[in-house]
């Protein structure tokens, strides 16, 4: 089988977040295959907002010094709030759920905070993935819809990379730093960060590549509407 020809049940579950990559490029002709596939993702009346910056080589080595330099300087500025004590109740235990399973993959304690704090400034080394992709677009309202454009755009991009074998992550964290990326990368005050996605070919073997985050149950998030015997009897459909 052709890796460019996983069906949609594969593509969609073997997708996950990768964060150990091998180094090589990936061939131009792979990555336009993507942007191919990610440019038809739906947008609010089709604005298709994005504007995608792809960084690779010596570029993705300057803008990851940077990134670096201002974590460790604590210079923050995200075009976007982000705070994680925000979440509550369930959201708030997967999110627990998924720092445990990643500190215990790679072994290390809760109370070790220079270890999670290594691991952590991976973000900006992009997982040693040899591109980066950063999602920028126009801002209009109060952000939701184009958040939701940059969403749909977003998932589209990493489920063509993982129907071609690739792998990708989405990465909130690059977008805390957007005044260091615009920098670099030149781009207008005008254009917002959303995140990046680190991609490549994935380092299989790695730990940090060793586990799978469990997903929720329709049965769980699904509120049904004059809709019955969906969740009755029927066994969940073979996913291939
Ligand atoms: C918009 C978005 C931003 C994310 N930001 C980060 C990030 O900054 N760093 C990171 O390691 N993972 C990040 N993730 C990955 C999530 O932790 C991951 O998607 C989640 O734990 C579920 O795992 P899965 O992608 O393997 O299904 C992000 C995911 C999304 C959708």
């Amino acid at each position: 089988m052709s890796v460019d020809t996983f069906s949609f049940a594969e593509a969609v579950r073997s997708r996950h977040s990768v964060r150990a990559f091998l180094p090589d490029p990936l061939s131009p002709a792979q990555i336009r295959s993507v942007l191919e596939d990610a440019r038809m993702a739906p947008s609010n009346c089709n604005t298709q907002p994005w504007q995608i910056h792809i960084v690779s080589g010596q570029q993705r080595d300057l803008l990851s010094k940077n990134l670096l330099r201002a974590e460790a300087a604590g210079e923050v500025s995200g075009d976007f709030t982000f705070d994680q004590n925000e979440y509550f109740g369930p959201y708030a235990m997967r999110s627990s759920h998924q720092a445990k399973t990643r500190n215990d993959a790679l072994g290390i304690a809760r109370s070790d905070r220079e270890a999670r704090r290594v691991a952590d400034r991976r973000n900006f080394e992009f997982y040693g993935a040899p591109h980066v992709a950063m999602l920028f677009a126009p801002v209009f309202g109060d952000g939701v819809r184009v958040g939701g454009d940059i969403g749909m755009y977003a998932q589209t991009f990493l489920l063509s990379l993982a129907a071609r074998g690739l792998g990708g992550i989405p990465q909130t964290v690059l977008g805390l730093y957007a005044d260091t990326v615009r920098d670099v990368l030149n781009v207008p005050d005008d254009l917002k960060l959303f995140f990046g996605i680190s991609f490549g070919n994935e380092d299989r073997p790695s730990s940090d590549n060793s586990y799978r985050l469990g997903k929720v149950p329709p049965q769980e998030n699904v509120i049904t509407h004059d809709t019955p015997g969906l969740f009755d009897s029927h066994p969940a459909p073979d996913p291939a």
